[in-house]
């Protein structure tokens, strides 16, 4: 009885709730409609009024982003006034009291020029007084989508994204030194929040984004977990081109089932994703040679392969050729992962495969399959835009959130396959891709992502080593 009772007065309070938060969003609409009044008396030349606290969130995301990369690290004080004009982008500008590192008050003028489409597309300008003006750039912004949504960020859904960040700061093991940190990761949190939402918004496939443990990071931070470098135009592979062989294709195929490839890895903070693309490689097409899987090192070619930039990024072209002056791999328990660039202590005598060169497939998602099956798991170069919040599934992201341009990280394809949902009447053919990030990422370290149309890049920089 006292059971049934708790149970009702749960209801009743659970129904109370649900009208308290409807009434929160009515009044958010409300809110909005009058603000859109306002704004639209506000135009003075085309460019038009900056409402304080507008002012103030971007100029403070952007605050954010510098001050995680190099600065200047400026605190805002006041603003006085702020306009933003339609220009080729958006065009911010704000007269503002800052608070600079030595905690001097200088007044500014601060432009911000956001054109979200380029790479590093916003570019922030401060022209304070007696000093030289300072021009920094800074990547994705999210002012477009903050634009949209921050109508809605009524208390009710600041406390969920905060609660989110409290449960994410438990799971992951985040500890922050400072209150500045805090709020500063906070926002960033809050900022991604809105860029997960935009993924799952424009998901051709059936991926799920979301809360990862990258989720606190500014993008510039993020990129520290990638490290491949564009091909540049003059300095062509020195790869030969791959034979396709003429085979037919299975539906579904996976060299995982065959026993050679390795656990997934762990770059950490290090931007080796090519050492890592290039070690799976060569264990696979030594596996599928001998019959025998051993792991190779990528500390090796960290510290021996002059031709890379260890955690500065590299090229797996690159690396195949440094192998061939190098000598070879040694097994990663002879030669372990640091994370970190060092001395290199190579010993010719614990070589345990050669590599003598390498080899480009043709940008043809076919032709890259009908090579797999038949030589073992490709090495890759992808946009890395989708990856940072997956959690699984297939992954196919509209084209304009994952440009093939923008090739950034280096993987490995061990194998494909298609989904299909005939519930919707869909079929999501798939490469299944081994990246780097240890096993608790997207599935079991494992991504997914759309085969046939070239996504995220997938086919624009596919090559193998070729093995002595
Ligand atoms: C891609 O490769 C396949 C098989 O190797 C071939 O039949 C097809 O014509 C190629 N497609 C293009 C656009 O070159």
């Amino acid at each position: 009885m006292r059971l049934a009772v708790g149970a009702t007065a749960t209801v009743v309070v659970l129904s109370l709730l649900l009208v308290l938060v409807a009434a929160q969003e009515e009044a958010g609409a409300t809110d909005e409609i009058h603000a859109r009044a306002k704004r639209s008396n506000d135009f003075v030349g085309g460019a038009r009024k900056l409402d304080d606290k507008d002012a103030e969130e971007r100029l403070q995301a952007s605050l954010d982003k510098l001050a995680a990369g190099d600065g200047p690290n400026y605190r805002i004080s006041e603003i006085y006034s702020a306009t933003t004009q339609v220009v080729s982008g958006t065009l911010t500008k704000i007269d503002a009291e800052l608070v600079n590192e030595h905690n001097e008050k200088e007044r500014c003028i601060v432009k911000i020029w956001s054109r979200t489409w380029l790479p590093n597309g916003i570019e922030v300008t401060f022209k304070c007084p007696n000093k030289e003006l300072v021009k920094r750039r800074h990547s994705r912004s999210v002012e477009h989508l903050e634009k949209k949504t921050h109508k809605k960020h009524n208390h009710h859904s600041l406390d969920k994204s905060e609660h989110l960040f409290s449960k994410f700061q438990i799971k992951y093991n985040r500890r922050y030194h400072t209150a500045l940190e805090h709020q500063m990761r906070l926002r960033i949190f809050k900022q991604n929040l809105e860029i997960i939402q935009e993924l799952n918004r424009n998901e051709m496939g059936s991926a799920k984004y979301g809360i990862t443990e990258f989720a606190d990071l500014t993008t510039d931070e993020y990129r520290q977990r990638t490290g491949l470098w564009q091909r540049s135009e003059d300095k062509p592979s020195k790869n030969m081109p791959a034979v396709i062989p003429n085979v037919e294709l299975p539906k579904e195929f996976d060299w995982r089932e065959k026993g050679v490839i390795s656990k997934v890895k762990n770059q950490g903070t290090c931007g080796s994703c090519w050492a890592f693309s290039v070690t799976g490689n060569v264990e696979g097409l030594h596996a599928v040679k001998t019959g025998k899987l051993e792991e190779y090192s990528e500390q090796e070619l960290l510290d021996c392969d002059t031709k890379d930039s260890a955690c500065n990024g590299g090229l797996m072209d690159n690396a195949y050729e440094a192998l061939q002056n190098i000598g070879g791999l040694e097994l990663e328990s002879d030669y372990p992962y640091e994370g970190h660039k060092d001395q290199c202590q190579f010993n010719k005598a614990k070589v345990h495969v050669k590599v003598t060169g390498g080899v480009d497939l043709p940008k043809n998602e076919t032709a890259i399959a009908q090579w797999l099956i038949t030589n073992g798991p490709v090495s890759i170069g992808i946009n890395a835009n989708a990856m940072q919040f997956y959690r699984g599934g297939v992954s196919h992201p509209w084209k304009a959130l994952c440009s093939k341009k923008n090739l950034d990280h280096g993987v490995l394809i061990v194998g494909y396959g298609v989904s299909d949902y005939p519930m919707f009447k869909k079929t999501l053919p798939y490469w299944i891709v081994k990246n780097s990030w240890g096993p608790k990422w997207g599935e079991q370290g494992y991504y997914r992502v759309y085969r046939g149309d070239n996504t995220c890049g997938v086919s624009e920089m596919a090559s193998s080593a070729v093995i002595g």
